[in-house]
C-alpha cells in the first residue's frame, strides 16, 4: 500500500489534497460529517471504540498520533486539550490532519515518520500516549514500530492501538485461524483477507488476538483487549512497556 490514498470512513480513498481546494469552515463540515459516520455508525457500536480507545476520557496529555491519515482521531484528542502530535509517513496527510485540526482552532504540532527502519521520526519525541488506528495491522513491522514507540513514551505512559482482530479474519474468509508463529502472508486465504477489509488498494493486513498479541509483544503488557465495531471485527489494545 502505498498510502497515497487515505481512506475516509464508508466513502472511499481520496489524496490529501481534496482539502487543498476547501476554505476552513468547508473543512470543518467535511471533517464532521467523517467523524459522525466514524462515531455514529457500525464502528462505534455501544460506544465502544470512543470508551475503549480512550476518546473522551484522556485529557491534558501528550499524544502522538502514528499513522494520523486526516487526523480525525487526532481532532478527538486536540478537542480534549491534548497536546497532539499528528506523524505520518506520507507528508501530506501530515499537512491535511494539522489542516483539519486547525480549521477547529487547535494548533498541533507534526512528525514525519520515516518509511524504513526504525519507521519514526529523526526528532526524539517525548510522549504520553502512543496512538495508532488503524495503521500497524498493515505493516509486518508492528513489533520495530511498537519498540521505538517505548523511547518517547513518558514513564507512566500508555500505547493504545486499533487493529484488525481475529474475528475479522473468521467473518471474512472463515476459519480455522491461521497459526499465530505463521507469516499471514504464507496463508492461502490472505490475498481474499486483504481484499475484504481494504479493497484493492492494500497488500497487507494482519489480524490480532490476544494470544497473537502476547506472542508477537512479548515486551509489552497487555491492559486491555476489547472487541469493538459491529461482530467485534476490531479490536482496542492498550499496552504499556513490562
Ligand atoms: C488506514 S489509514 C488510518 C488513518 C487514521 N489513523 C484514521 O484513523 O483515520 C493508515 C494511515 O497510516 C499511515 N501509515 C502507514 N504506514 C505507516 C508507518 N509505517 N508509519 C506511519 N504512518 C503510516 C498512512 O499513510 C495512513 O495515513
Amino acid at each position: 500500500m502505498t498510502w497515497e490514498r487515505l481512506p475516509v470512513d464508508d466513502v472511499g480513498y481520496f489524496s490529501p489534497k481534496i482539502l487543498d481546494e476547501m476554505d476552513d469552515n468547508e473543512v470543518r463540515v467535511w471533517a464532521e460529517a467523517f467523524e459522525s459516520r466514524r462515531y455514529g455508525g457500525w464502528r462505534n457500536v455501544d460506544n465502544r471504540w470512543r470508551e475503549c480507545l480512550g476518546l473522551d476520557s484522556t485529557r491534558d496529555k501528550t499524544v502522538l498520533d502514528y499513522g494520523c491519515g486526516f487526523g480525525i482521531e487526532s481532532l478527538q484528542f486536540a478537542r480534549n486539550g491534548c497536546d497532539v502530535i499528528c506523524g505520518d509517513i506520507n507528508p501530506e496527510s501530515v499537512g491535511a490532519a494539522v489542516r483539519v485540526l486547525s480549521a477547529f482552532g487547535h494548533e498541533p504540532r507534526s512528525a514525519m515518520i520515516r518509511e524504513d527502519a526504525p519507521f519514526f521520526p529523526d526528532t526524539p519525541l517525548e510522549y504520553d500516549v502512543f496512538y495508532s488506528n488503524g495503521v500497524l495491522h498493515h505493516t509486518p513491522f508492528i513489533s520495530d514500530i511498537l519498540r521505538a514507540s517505548l523511547r518517547g513514551l513518558r514513564g507512566d505512559g500508555e500505547i493504545r492501538l486499533m487493529l484488525y482482530s481475529d474475528r475479522a479474519w473468521v467473518a471474512k474468509v472463515g476459519g480455522p485461524l491461521p497459526g499465530i508463529d505463521k507469516d499471514v502472508r504464507s496463508h492461502p486465504k490472505f490475498r481474499r483477507f486483504v481484499r475484504a477489509m481494504d479493497g484493492p488498494h492494500s497488500t497487507y493486513a494482519d489480524w490480532y488476538s490476544p494470544e497473537k498479541v502476547g506472542a508477537r509483544l512479548p515486551f509489552l503488557r497487555v491492559i486491555s483487549y476489547d472487541y469493538i465495531a459491529k461482530g467485534g471485527i476490531y479490536c482496542a489494545l492498550i499496552l504499556a512497556p513490562r
